[in-house]
């Protein structure tokens, strides 16, 4: 079994996943590669943490130590490593490397990201930290901000949102707007009504979640740096907010979460990081079994 995409899942089997994070069984003698082509802090030491925790041991893969600097092929890569691990966790940054990786693996294949598109084992986090503060899955309105363009955690997210019946506000700079074929097929596949737009009302918001602009998918770097200029979160921008609103970010946060909002009692995006632990011991438990 691997987890690509949350596409690949449906209700049931999310709320299963979620319902196995407390109750993980230990996988002592089993082997967890990390196989991270991108940066990482939180995803490749979560997952590595949880491994342990699970008393299982880990191997981690550095691409700028491994023969992919003599030329070898993603592929054999990950052939290679399937010899090595029972479960493998690849971050690549071309869309449908974790795809690939699974075909080519007999070992469970867990994408912790490829490229712009998908980033499911965030959204398991993203969903457990919702319900934890909010009691529920569904019926929240809740807010999604930022480079909806790039960020695939927003991609895997806001899908999962909708499949559980959530209302969906959409607010991104011009030009990083979510794409417009996704929000169709959500809308089509949950028959959640999406509303999109430039101006942050967050008046009537049970969850905002921000995420970072997310610059090494720009193609001018320039761009960039001018979008990030003008879009923070402060204090000014939550007058008149929910007071048991939640802020929700999957971190690293780039400026556009101004640090003065982490004392309020709003901010729960370091919570949120720590689940990134228990959840992935779940999601592990879950691919290997009992
Ligand atoms: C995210 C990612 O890599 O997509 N990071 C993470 O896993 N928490 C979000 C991001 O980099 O903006």
């Amino acid at each position: 079994m691997d987890l690509i995409s949350i596409r690949d899942l449906d209700k049931k089997q999310i709320e299963t996943m979620l319902e196995a994070v407390d109750k993980t069984t230990a996988h002592k003698g089993k082997i967890l590669a990390t196989a991270f082509f991108e940066p990482s802090t939180r995803t490749r030491l979560s997952f590595q943490s949880a491994a342990l925790r699970l008393g299982m041991n880990y191997i981690d893969f550095s691409p700028e130590l491994s023969s992919l600097r003599k030329g070898e092929s993603f592929g054999d890569t990950i052939r290679m490593m399937d010899g090595y691990a029972d479960v493998i966790v690849v971050r690549h940054p071309k869309e449908g490397a974790a795809r690939l990786a699974a075909e080519a693996a007999e070992s469970a294949v867990i994408n912790a990201g490829d490229g712009g598109n998908q980033h499911p084992t965030q959204t398991f986090i993203d969903l457990y930290t919702i319900k934890k503060l909010k009691k529920k899955l569904g019926g929240l309105r809740i807010a999604l901000v930022g480079d909806l363009k790039h960020a695939r955690s927003m991609h895997s997210l806001v899908y999962a949102l909708a499949m559980f019946g959530n209302m969906l506000r959409l607010v991104s700079p011009a030009g990083l707007e979510l794409d417009p074929a996704l929000v169709e097929e959500i809308e089509g596949k949950f028959k959640e009504k999406v509303e999109t737009g430039k101006e942050m009302r967050l008046n009537d918001v049970d969850v905002l979640y921000v995420c970072r602009i997310q610059e090494e998918r720009f193609a001018d770097p320039y761009e960039a740096k001018r979008m990030k200029e003008k879009f923070r979160i402060t204090l000014s921008t939550l007058e008149g907010v929910k007071k048991d609103l939640v802020i929700l970010h999957p971190l690293p946060r780039i400026g556009e979460i101004d640090p003065g909002l982490d004392k309020t009692p709003y901010a729960k995006y370091f919570e949120q990081a720590h689940y990134g632990v228990p959840v992935r011991m779940g999601i592990i438990d879950y691919l290997l079994g009992r």
